[in-house]
């Protein structure tokens, strides 16, 4: 099911993680622990995050998915160095059952792609939305943490997730755009599911100094507005080695793991709350509930 060609200089580099082999998935009665990346505004850094993320937490010995859940402008499977031949998009169309679709990556993680300049997951209908959730409930079993990696916007498929998380991670940078992009999402995460662990890391910023006082904006505002605000988890530098990991489409935390933004990194996979991702009910259950 995978498909190497165009990853071919990377083959030392497949080769050395053991990729290629397509491992059994041991299946539990628990379903896995979820969590959410959001951030209102694109390009904000939630790829990056949300794919070293599950590189990282794997390396622990979780089984970790990724799910790339960004409507049509999917591109964390680049980040990971994958060209997936099958995506959300197949699972939709009845194409691949959700099985068929997962892609091994780095550190024995699995990625869900969302496929690129895919409509159906752009603007998909209640009913489309309730069986892809469906479809994909069997993951649940298979997995002991599942990250889904959103897009911009506050669209349909991001609102059942947040209606259905018991966990979400805001990331953020310093600008004024971006933070009032976030606090937007922070908003209404809190208003469709008033339950939600939420937990905000500022990337791309260029001193302590201007995350820390972007985190006071944000916080002061939520408070002001809200009277509650996200929990601060931790900031990542604007680091030229990020850039470098893009290019190279291998994640920063096997490229260059001394880096400053992978040690921002791996402290941010160490945050407490991704031990207890868990609702009463599983994900999907509740997301496909969040529909009707
Ligand atoms: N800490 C950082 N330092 C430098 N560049 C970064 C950093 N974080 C992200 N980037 C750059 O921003 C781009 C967009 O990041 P990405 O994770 O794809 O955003 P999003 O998923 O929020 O749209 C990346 O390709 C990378 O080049
Ligand atoms: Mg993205």
């Amino acid at each position: 099911m995978i498909e190497t060609r165009g990853v071919g200089r990377f083959g030392a580099y497949r080769r050395l993680l053991g990729l290629g082999r397509r491992k059994e998935i041991p299946v539990s009665r628990e379903a896995a622990r979820s969590i959410v990346v959001g951030s209102g505004k694109g390009g904000t850094g939630k790829s990056v995050l949300a794919s070293n993320l599950a590189i990282l937490r794997s390396q622990r010995g979780e089984r970790v998915l990724l799910v790339d859940f960004d409507a049509g402008m999917a591109n964390a499977h680049l980040l990971l160095g994958l060209a997936p031949r099958h995506d959300l998009g197949h699972v939709m169309r009845g194409d691949v059952d959700a099985h068929g679709a997962l892609v091994p990556g780095p550190g024995g993680l699995q990625l869900l792609s969302g496929g690129v300049g895919r409509d159906v997951l752009a603007n998909p209908t209640r009913r489309e939305l309730d069986r892809l959730f469906e479809t994909l409930q069997p993951l649940e079993y298979e997995f002991d943490l599942i990250i889904f990696d959103h897009g911009a916007g506050l669209g349909y498929a991001l609102m059942t997730h947040l209606a259905a998380t018991s966990t979400l991670l805001i990331v953020t940078n310093p600008e004024v755009t971006a933070l009032s992009d976030a606090y937007a999402l922070y908003k209404r995460a809190h208003k469709v599911n008033p339950y939600v662990r939420s937990g905000l890391v500022l990337n791309r910023a260029l001193s302590q100094e201007s995350a820390e006082s972007g985190w006071e904006r944000f916080r002061g505002a939520a408070h002001r507005f809200l009277g509650h605000s996200p929990e601060w988890i931790d900031w990542i530098p604007t680091d030229p080695a990020v850039q470098e990991s893009v290019e190279a489409r291998v994640p920063i935390s096997l490229s260059n793991p001394d880096a400053e933004a992978a040690r921002s990194l791996a402290r941010i996979a160490e945050w407490g709350p991704l031990d207890h991702a868990k609702s009463a009910r599983p994900f999907f259950e509740r997301a496909r509930g969040a529909l009707r």
